[in-house]
């Protein structure tokens, strides 16, 4: 399938997925992958055990009531609908691999907070050194997609904090600083519509027409993102707003901002159709061999006005940055496959000090992702 390609840009870079309904099995309830090694009663991950049991449930009930094939959007849960609708436009699946951001390459090493960070949260892993856990990614269900397409892009960031005692939390970031859409059900609207407009679809297209009333969506398809010359000379973006409390018992919302080191350096368009297509995943491991690769991550506070619930909006680039910590990698994960396979990152999995806010993209983000998981994990 092809989809409507703006230069360099497409919206299906973000998101193209693989996992049909029949499919889904609920491997993410096991504690044997994600949840290996995770303290259920520690305060960090109740989240995580209440939005499964949760997702478990509604899952279990819609596949064993009504038979995938013959179920319609307004009767299927909507993370599982995203997914489907993704799943159709990546033509996946494609087995054990994510429904989106497919291909990846993970490596380890450890956050040291700066002495601001706890300032403005009293969250573990402000107060001292920490290992992490960091996952770069293509974005796309596509696990050959070449680094260098213009598909591949927005890429990720996941990290994964190691809080202790089986506890953990993470950011899940993107190189791009707002979202398409404000919510889950417009963007379903917008992959919906991409589906649709396809090289025999009268003009204009769904998906011309979604653009045209949806201005957000329209500047995140036409933003030029050229191909880094590494995952270690790209920004990352949390987008979604979080609520950050510190000891005092002060809060404040936030956005995080992860800045590389090394600063920031994309590719010509010439350039980038010399690169071989592993050329981002293979580069990353050999550049931590010769030396540590380095992020820094901030917390762009939200003034009172800012709209902390809509993530296509931007906060001024005026507001204050509070610089949190220093991520430094120091080397890449042995058995890349397996381990990739196993993980599941959770935007909304968070220690004391930490609080979501109500963005609704955030709140699907998980349940989405959990069904990812369940497919992939098997
Ligand atoms: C409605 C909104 C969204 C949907 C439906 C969605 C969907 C998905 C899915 C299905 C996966 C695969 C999960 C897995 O198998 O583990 C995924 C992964 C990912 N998403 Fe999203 N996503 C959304 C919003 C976002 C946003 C706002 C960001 C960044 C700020 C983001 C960043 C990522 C990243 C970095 C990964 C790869 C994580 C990894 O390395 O395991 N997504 N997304």
């Amino acid at each position: 399938m092809s989809f409507p390609s703006f230069g360099r840009m497409n919206f299906l870079n973000f998101l193209e997925c693989s996992i049909p309904m029949n499919s889904i099995h609920y491997g993410f309830l096991s504690p044997k992958a994600a949840c290996k090694g995770m303290n259920r009663h520690h305060p960090a991950n109740q989240f995580v055990q209440r939005t499964k049991t949760l997702l478990a449930s509604v899952l279990i009930t819609v596949s064993t009531v009504v038979p995938a094939q013959e179920q319609n959007t307004d009767q299927t849960p909507l993370p599982v609908a995203l997914v489907n609708q993704l799943n159709k436009l990546s033509s996946g699946p494609h087995d054990g691999f994510r429904a989106n951001h497919a291909k990846g390459v993970m490596v380890t090493g450890t956050f040291t907070p700066a002495a601001s960070a706890s300032s403005i949260s009293r969250a573990p892993h402000f107060l001292h050194p920490v290992p992490v856990t960091v996952r770069f990614s293509n974005g796309t269900g596509v696990p050959t997609l070449p680094d260098a397409s213009p598909k591949a892009s927005p890429h990720g960031m996941a990290i994964r904090f190691d809080l202790g005692d089986g506890a953990s939390t993470d950011i899940v970031s993107i190189s791009a600083s707002a979202f398409p859409v404000a919510t889950p059900e417009d963007f379903l609207a917008m992959l919906t519509a991409v589906g649709a407009s396809g090289t025999d679809a009268a003009k204009p297209t769904p998906i011309e027409k979604f653009l045209a009333s949806h201005p957000a969506a329209l500047k995140f398809v036409t933003t030029p993102r050229p191909a880094p010359e590494s995952f270690a000379t790209l920004p990352f973006y949390g987008i979604n707003a979080f609520k950050f409390t510190n000891s005092k018992g002060e809060s404040n919302f936030i956005r995080y901002r992860i800045v590389p080191a090394a600063g920031m350096h994309s590719l010509t368009d010439e350039a980038s159709a010399k690169m071989s297509p592993n050329y981002l995943m293979e580069e990353l491991p050999s550049r931590i061999n010769i030396a540590p690769v380095s992020f820094t991550v901030f917390a762009q506070l939200a003034n009172a006005n800012d709209n902390i619930v809509d993530p296509t909006v931007s906060w001024s680039e005026s507001n204050p940055l509070v610089q949190l910590g220093t991520i430094t990698l120091t080397k890449a994960i042995t058995d890349q496959v397996p381990e990739q396979r196993k993980i599941l990152f959770n935007p909304v999995s968070l220690p004391d000090g930490i609080e979501p806010s109500a963005d609704p993209i955030l709140a699907i983000r998980f349940p989405t992702y959990a069904v990812s998981y369940g497919q992939r994990a098997q």
